[in-house]
């Protein structure tokens, strides 16, 4: 069993994955860890990446909003992999837009929804037939999708894309195809470099591990859904926040009572 176990992720050694959003952030650090795994990595995105040093890192321009940018890369693999079934698909472009309704331009929500939900079901339907038996699909949503998130638009999509990955897994899953969504919390990365110190103060604060996230958390998780060794799970919505949405504010409350616990032992 253990010696299956380990095999699921060395028999992702020669595997083809598309990552979007991979030029830095958790899409950079799940295409690193796939690559020294073997895996032939399609990393996309819109800008340059910072470094992506293994030669097994294939890079290309792909706007996850464009739909015959994703065509072309149909195109491009199913000539490439004669055959072959794509591994993979990582949906894993977002950006954010940190504001409320009342503070949400058209614009804004458009832009948002366009790459966050319509990029991934743009991704999946182009990308989707080439995949076969034993191929998976990682959505990447956000805590953001699992509360009532003060961000409208952004909070907004990522409920969207949990939606559309059970579709998904439930449209798939007779192919043998697996459609999971993985919800990181606070990461360190770019998009999360200008928040607010205070919305970092009290993520911080309600987190049970204590800790804010860095993309290697994240890409842990990922790397495992791409391998057999999750062969089983599909249509599932993952955490990976160190507690924080499970714990819907009860640490705030757990915390509190110490205080005045600590408080009248004084
Ligand atoms: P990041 O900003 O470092 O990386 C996002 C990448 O997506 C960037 O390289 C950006 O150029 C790319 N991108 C943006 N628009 C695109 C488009 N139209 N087409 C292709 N690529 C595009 O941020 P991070 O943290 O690595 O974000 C990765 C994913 O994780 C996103 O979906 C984000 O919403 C999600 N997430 C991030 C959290 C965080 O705290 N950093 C928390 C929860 C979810």
């Amino acid at each position: 069993m253990t010696a299956g176990f380990l095999d699921a992720f060395t028999r992702l050694d020669g595997a083809t994955v598309v990552v979007t959003g991979a030029a830095r952030g958790q899409g950079a650090a799940e295409a690193r860890l796939l690559a020294g795994l073997g895996v032939r990595v399609i990393a996309t995105d819109v800008v340059d990446p910072d470094d992506l040093p293994d030669d097994r890192i294939v890079f290309r321009h792909l706007d996850v909003t464009d739909e015959e940018a994703w065509a072309r890369l149909a195109g491009e693999l199913a000539q490439d992999l004669d055959g072959t079934p794509l591994h993979g698909l990582i949906n894993n472009a977002g950006v954010t837009h940190r504001a409320g309704i009342g503070h949400t331009d058209r614009a804004d929500w458009d832009r948002v929804l366009a790459v966050n939900l319509t990029g991934p079901m743009l991704g999946m339907r182009a990308l989707a037939p080439l995949m076969g038996d034993g191929s998976s699909i990682v959505n990447v949503g956000s805590v953001a999708g699992l509360t009532g998130h003060y961000t409208a638009a952004y909070t907004a999509s990522k409920w969207g894309l949990r939606g559309l990955s059970r579709v998904a897994a439930t449209e798939y899953g007779p192919r043998g195809i697996r459609v999971n969504t993985i919800h990181p919390g606070f990461i360190e990365t770019d998009m999360t470099a200008d928040a607010p110190a205070a919305m970092r103060e009290a993520q911080l604060e309600l987190t049970p591990l204590g800790r804010l996230g860095v993309a290697d958390d994240v890409a842990g998780l990922a790397v495992y859904l791409m391998s057999d060794a999750s062969r089983y799970l599909s249509g599932a919505d993952l955490p990976v926040d160190g507690g924080f949405a499970s714990s819907a504010g009860a640490k705030h409350l757990a915390d509190r009572i110490a205080a005045g616990a600590q408080h009248v032992s004084q």
